[in-house]
């Protein structure tokens, strides 16, 4: 079965355990390792807000604490706390998340999954890392 469906799902799942008292912006993503392993994640707010942690790289480092170093796709899923199983918008990752995802991930292979809900997989946005985050700069600059 493709993972893209399945990664979208446990996206939309573990965004409904975000921590986001602050924004009140809820979101999820989910990533699927090189041996087709799915670690989910959620954005975690601080009262001090710069140390929130966003949904995507609560979910990279999971899989990077559980030893996992390639990595195929993620889906991202976001939205007001008042939104439920269909979003009203795409929630592309942030820059941070972007450069976070290049130290493990090949930009040209890697693909984002940006989607509203799972019903429709047909609506999602998928694109390559190297897109978001072109002439990137990552582990093989520094030789
Ligand atoms: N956020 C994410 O978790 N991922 C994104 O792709 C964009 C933004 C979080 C950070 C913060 O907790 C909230 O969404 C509002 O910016």
């Amino acid at each position: 079965m493709d993972y893209t469906y399945l990664l979208v799902k446990a996206a939309l799942d573990a965004r409904k355990n975000a921590y986001a008292p602050y924004s009140k912006f809820k979101v999820g993503a989910s990533i699927i390792t090189s041996d087709n392993r799915i670690y989910p994640g959620f954005n975690i707010e601080c009262a001090s807000y710069s140390p929130s942690n966003c949904a995507e790289r609560t979910a990279l480092f999971r899989a990077v604490y559980e030893g996992h170093r390639e990595f195929k796709a993620i889906a991202v899923v976001g939205g007001n706390e008042n939104e439920n199983e269909t979003l009203s918008d795409y929630c592309p990752p942030c820059g941070v998340c972007r450069q976070t995802l290049r130290e493990f991930c090949n930009p040209e292979s890697f693909k984002v999954i940006l989607a509203k809900n799972a019903e429709n997989i047909n609506d999602c946005k998928i694109f390559t890392l190297e897109r978001l985050l072109p002439l990137s700069f990552g582990p093989q600059n520094l030789g």
